[in-house]
């Protein structure tokens, strides 16, 4: 269903929530193999499969004309991607669109802070899980983390608007380190959430109901050192926001188990592929690379794709960490 009135078209599902968000997955491959993400060894999309920059491109701006305002590009790794500066200049002049981002494990940053920030990046998000060298190690099982900290020093450097570090907690293997975390963030000026491992496809690593460690858990943790003050602010994303009294950081929770977030969902996503999933827990999709090579250079039969895509778009996940995966994808396929 959409809506039409003076012209300012917009995307709204059955469930009477407006889609203003797109994440754009431009490759499914990473310099990373996270845990929680990953298994050690992964078949990764042949790239004559993956969509072309310019094929995006179309996407994106076929989106914008729809109502979407802000497109996150993630990955995999976005930051692998060749010439991936000319896809975020390109979106950046999308004249519907407030905001172009991006969700990156930091390790190509140190060469691509100041491209990103001259293509109108604002706001970026980085991982980053633990601030030990073996421990990350670990999580990321093939990671550098000195990489990342000096990708992070360069987009401090570089000076954009906000800066976000996301950190995927895990029972015995980082949780100890919440308050660290955000002592990293708040002397950096930045500001930080705390996500639930999700169930999202197979990996024999560790057993996700064990490592489960919630985000009221980590908040109590926190409480010890900080003062948590609640607030409304909301960045369009799922994180749940308190605010320190110390430092003025923002700390988002990022709960998909503890609090279901889905009622409010206003954002569908894109693989590499040309898939557009409408639910990062759920299996509907619509193959827009179909669509677009079979009607090239034709904005309007896109849009039409995308308009009816809204139909079925499902209520949420059914995310439940003590069964079998029911989303045999991996995240590294949605970027999240
Ligand atoms: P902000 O714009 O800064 O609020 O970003 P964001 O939280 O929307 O995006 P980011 O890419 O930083 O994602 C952080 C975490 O949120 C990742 O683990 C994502 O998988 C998760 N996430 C984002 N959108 C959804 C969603 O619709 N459902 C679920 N379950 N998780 C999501
Ligand atoms: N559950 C929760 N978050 C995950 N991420 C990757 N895999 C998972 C998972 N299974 C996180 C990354 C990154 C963001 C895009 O998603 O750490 O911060
Ligand atoms: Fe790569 Fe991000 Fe997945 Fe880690 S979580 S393996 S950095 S895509």
């Amino acid at each position: 269903m959409t809506t039409n009135s003076k012209n300012k078209e917009k995307l709204i599902d059955n469930f009477g929530r407006v889609i203003d968000y797109l994440r754009i997955s431009v490759t499914d491959r990473c310099d990373f193999r996270c845990v929680y993400c990953m298994e050690e060894e992964m078949e990764f999309v042949p790239r004559a499969q993956l969509l072309t920059l310019e094929e995006i491109g179309t996407i994106a701006r076929a989106f914008t004309e729809l109502g979407v305002s802000k497109i996150r590009i993630t990955g995999g790794e976005p930051l692998v991607r060749r010439n991936i500066l000319k896809l975020f200049e390109d979106i950046g002049r999308l004249p519907n669109l407030k905001e172009v981002t991006t969700t990156t494990n930091g390790s190509q940053l140190s060469k691509l802070a100041k491209g990103l920030k001259r293509a109108g990046v604002k706001r970026i998000n980085i991982s980053l899980d633990s601030l030990d060298a073996e421990k990350f190690r670990r999580i990321t099982r093939i990671g550098e983390l000195d990489k990342v900290l000096a990708g992070i020093d360069a987009v401090v450097e570089a000076g954009f608007e906000k800066i976000k570090i996301n950190s995927v907690i895990l029972k015995n293997r980082n949780h100890e380190e919440v308050g660290d975390l955000v002592d990293f963030a708040s002397s950096r000026g930045m500001d930080l959430s705390f996500i639930e491992e999700m169930p999202l496809g197979f990996i024999d690593e560790h057993d996700r109901a064990e490592a489960y460690y919630s985000s009221d858990q980590i908040r109590e943790d926190l409480q010890q050192r900080f003062t948590l003050i609640p607030t409304t602010e909301t960045t369009g994303g799922p994180s749940n926001y308190f605010r320190l009294a110390e430092t003025g950081t923002l700390v988002g929770f990022i709960s998909p188990h503890s609090h279901n977030f889905c009622a409010d969902c206003n954002r569908v996503r894109m693989t590499c592929e040309g898939r557009l999933l409408l639910c990062l827990g759920q299996e509907h999709s619509v193959d827009l690379r179909h669509v677009l090579r079979s009607h090239p250079g034709d904005l309007e039969i896109l849009k039409q794709a995308i308009r009816e895509s809204m139909t079925i778009k499902p209520k949420g996940h059914e995310f439940d960490l003590t069964a079998k995966p029911v989303i045999f994808r991996h995240m590294n396929v949605t970027g999240g």
